[in-house]
């Protein structure tokens, strides 16, 4: 009997939960269930912003392939998404060929060579809040221009000069900006006059921002023309390199002409492991996403969610008990792995995860000061993005891509146009003692010259017996990896559709503070009493992710999830 009512609440539940996905995804389209939920045959691409999601079809409508496009979408999203998209930034790929084929490219900044562990601590061993946060110092070695040439050498089809003019025409027409834009440009408008007293295309001198209005970036379309005609020599030597060199000394930055020379991207050997049967392909370190997530799901696959129920208390105990120990893991053993041995094997052993769970008791939260102490980067940004492609063949691409924080660094090289990262923050500013939030820096993540800052980005591809399945990933700092595990959960274990999965609420845990993050109506209020019973403390917040995400069904068509918690879009031919 309790069993029959408890799968009626789970079954009203899930009907109640699907009305508010179809409604979120029509507040994002305007057309009930159209676009987002359309299936395609031929090609999707699911981005932050309408334009770049545009430019990205119609590479492949030109005969591009997934990697085609997702150059092409790297660089409009740089133009017409600045406070993530970026040519200042860096990020990861994770590549699935039609054949079967699978790569990953890391394209993180690094610190510059003449970086040092306490660069960012005054002279009593204090870290100085902003300084790793704003200005030129916070900037680390940009990795996007090289990361899309490797890629595009590598994999591409079309050539670079076809790919890189989507971009360079919306620099140089304009494009209108969003209502969300407006109010953030109006927002940083003097922040972004104190960085850049010499003006920027982001400040409107005139008038204040309004939805819609045009915003025409010359400066950046030149250097995009320069990447275009001479590949990575257009950003890393000649006029752009000299630009930068020029705001370094502007601002007491310390990336040199030889440290844009010598960047490279690196090809890692993805992350791979199952779950329910599922082959999941993922980004390796320097990001910690990969193996975090396969540690969220090897903890969590002994047990039926299904049968707990979508955002139970029950599913909520376990996926919290799984985060708590899986975060705790993550700030002790995770690091650039050109510095650090990273513990990878033993980490994504599923035996090695089945024991951090032992101690989960049903009865009681565990606290997070009983499990193994490490540490976390507690001030992560969240203002990253993520884009998800495929192909008419089947080739499939999932790139996340940052300045770290909102408009990064919020400094415009000045001639050239872009805006350089704040990456540096991603770094331990003081590891072995706790930070502005009481937590612990690791010494895995220290800073060194030439080292790249530990990341969460997760950009993922799941298969599907040998077939592609998914591509999925998000921007939203720590909330990344346990953002892209509920949204794959909510496709294997809850039956969802890629837009359902993607729009449902989420929370997170994260080990230190030793709270649950629960998104508005996320959980009911009955689930939030039995939970704190047990010792849980919900803390509510705002957004949670942006998932952009690409679903294959079973017919062999792609269905597309496009997070209604920001402007963006799904499109498909
Ligand atoms: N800057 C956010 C991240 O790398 O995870």
């Amino acid at each position: 009997m309790q069993k029959t009512i408890k799968h009626l609440i789970n079954w009203k539940k899930n009907i109640a939960y699907a009305l508010i996905a179809i409604s979120l995804s029509g507040c994002v389209t305007g057309q009930l269930g159209k676009n987002n939920s359309d299936e395609y045959k031929n090609g999707m691409v699911v981005s932050a912003h309408p334009e770049a999601s545009q430019v990205g079809v119609e590479i492949l409508k030109k005969g591009g392939n997934a990697v085609d496009a997702a150059v092409a979408v790297q660089f409009a999203l740089a133009v017409v998404y600045p406070n993530a998209g970026n040519i200042g930034g860096g990020g990861f790929m994770v590549y699935r060929g039609a054949s079967g084929e699978i790569n990953t490219l890391d394209f993180r900044e690094k610190a510059a060579a003449a970086a040092s562990r306490d660069m960012y601590l005054d002279s009593a061993g204090n870290p100085i809040v902003d300084k790793s946060l704003y200005g030129h110092l916070a900037a680390g070695v940009p990795g996007s221009v090289d990361g899309m040439v490797e890629a595009h050498q590598k994999y591409g089809k079309l050539t670079w000069e076809k790919v890189l003019q989507p971009a360079i025409d919306l620099a140089q027409n304009g494009f209108k900006i969003t209502k969300r834009q407006a109010t953030e440009l109006n927002s940083l408008h003097r922040k972004f006059m104190d960085f850049n007293p010499d003006g920027t295309a982001f400040v409107n001198l005139e008038k204040t921002w309004q939805e819609g209005d045009l915003l025409v970036q010359k400066e950046l379309a030149n250097t995009l023309s320069l990447v275009q005609e001479k590949g990575r020599a257009g950003f890393y030597e000649g006029a752009v390199a000299d630009s930068i060199i020029a705001e370094m000394k502007r601002g007491k930055g310390l990336i040199t002409k030889e440290d844009l020379k010598t960047y490279h991207s690196a090809w890692r050997k993805p992350i791979t492991g199952t779950y329910r049967g599922y082959k999941i392909i993922t980004m390796p370190p320097t990001s910690s996403g990969g193996i975090a997530l396969m540690q969220l799901l090897q903890s969590v696959e002994p047990y039926s969610l299904k049968k707990l129920g979508h955002n139970a208390d029950s599913t909520v105990q376990v996926i919290v008990e799984a985060e708590r120990r899986v975060y705790a893991d993550r700030a002790t053993h995770l690091g650039d792995p050109d510095f650090y041995t990273v513990p990878q094997a033993t980490l994504i052993d599923p035996a090695y995860n089945k024991k951090r769970m032992q101690n989960f008791s049903w009865a009681a939260a565990t606290p997070s000061s009983e499990v193994l102490a490490g540490s976390v980067n507690g001030s992560e940004h969240e203002e990253t993005t993520h884009f998800s492609i495929v192909d008419r063949e089947g080739n499939a691409v999932s790139i996340t891509t940052t300045l770290n924080g909102s408009y990064g660094s919020l400094v415009a090289v000045k001639g050239a146009g872009f805006l350089l990262n704040n990456e540096m923050d991603d770094f331990s500013v003081k590891p072995g003692a706790p930070n502005m939030y009481g937590l612990v820096g690791g010494e895995a993540n220290a800073i060194a010259p030439n080292k790249r800052m530990l990341s969460s980005m997760t950009p993922t591809i799941v298969e599907k017996d040998g077939k592609l399945f998914m591509v999925v990933g998000t921007p939203g700092g720590s909330t990344i990896i346990t953002s892209v595990f509920q949204t794959i959960i909510n496709v294997i274990d809850f039956d969802m559709t890629m837009q359902q999965a993607v729009a449902a609420k989420k929370f997170h845990h994260q080990w230190l503070p030793d709270e649950v993050y629960v998104e508005k109506d996320a959980l009911d209020s009955l689930t939030t009493e039995k939970l704190k019973a047990k010792g849980y403390q919900i803390a509510p917040r705002g957004a949670i992710g942006r998932v952009d995400a690409i679903l294959k069904t079973k017919w062999g068509y792609y269905q597309g999830g496009a997070d209604p918690r920001g402007d963006d879009k799904a499109i498909g031919y």
